[in-house]
């Protein structure tokens, strides 16, 4: 382990929690990397980290506050408790983060969250827990913004969107999908809501996405142009990724004086 990453194993599984941002940078699973990284990512504390799963709190996107998607992804982490072996063999790291004199100035609220991260043999569990320890209530939106890696975008499919209102933040359009198994051929940036689990079907696999707590999805690849304007994105990254972004999203979450909001998402290897 480095200082600033921790690593979990269990059986021939591992996965890498950065503590920047807590973002779960790498998760290698039966013999594969399941999560993408950009090669091009920075990972020294200065940007948010380009791939595997940051988490988004207490804005999904654009915010008057202060930055896009909010502080937790821009912050640095601590490890409270760790590498416990759990009596079934798999492996957990608990981090946290909570409010000090940086984040007040952008956000004048205390917050405590903890982010459990929890590798077994065929999945990658990530839970979160918010907690209001302001002396007031407050609002958030969060996501766990996901960077599926995928052997070509073009042969990939999500499922659990069939019959869901969305947003679609290129068009700014609102629709309903009516696909089962949607397919991406462009630059999609789609905020679906009240969506089921998700099955992400590539020529090398197929991942499960489940959620709890986290009634939304934002689907996103930003194709080819918007890859080249991001300089953390490699050119041809948008190929290989598909961000399935379990959130709270539709609406903002009030959370009362002392209030704990909990979600979770789980990954599963299906084959
Ligand atoms: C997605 C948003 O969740 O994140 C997109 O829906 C955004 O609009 C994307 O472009 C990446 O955001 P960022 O801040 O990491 O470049």
């Amino acid at each position: 382990m480095s200082a600033e990453a921790v690593t979990l194993n269990s059986g021939t599984s591992s996965c890498k929690i950065h503590l920047f941002g807590a973002t779960v940078i790498s998760w290698v699973c039966k013999g594969k990397e399941r999560l993408f990284l950009s090669t091009d990512a920075i990972m020294d504390g200065s940007k948010a980290i380009r791939g595997g799963i940051p988490i988004v709190f207490p804005n999904f996107g654009p915010w008057e506050c202060g930055p896009q998607h909010g502080i937790a992804r821009i912050s640095w982490w601590k490890v409270v408790e760790q590498h416990v072996q759990l009596d079934n063999g798999d492996t957990q790291v608990v981090l946290e983060l909570t409010d000090d004199e940086k984040s007040r100035k952008i956000w004048n609220y205390s917050f405590k969250l903890q982010y459990t991260v929890t590798l077994s043999s065929s999945t990658l569990t990530s839970s979160l827990h918010i907690t209001n320890t302001s002396t007031t209530s407050f609002d958030f939106t969060t996501l766990l913004h996901t960077y599926i890696r995928v052997d070509d975008i073009k042969d990939t499919t999500v499922s659990g969107l069939k019959g869901c209102a969305y947003k679609d933040k290129v068009t700014t359009s609102d629709g309903i999908e009516q696909d089962s198994e949607v397919k991406i051929s462009m630059n999609v940036d789609r905020v679906y809501m009240d969506t089921n689990h998700h099955v992400v079907t590539h020529v090398g696999g197929r991942i499960q996405v489940e959620k709890e707590g986290l009634p939304d999805t934002v689907l996103w690849n930003p194709w080819v142009e918007k890859s080249q304007a991001m300089s953390d994105f490699n050119n041809d990254g948008w190929l290989n990724m598909v961000c399935v972004e379990p959130g709270f999203v539709g609406k903002r979450k009030v959370l009362g004086v002392g209030e704990v909001f909990g979600c979770k998402q789980t990954l599963t290897v299906l084959e």
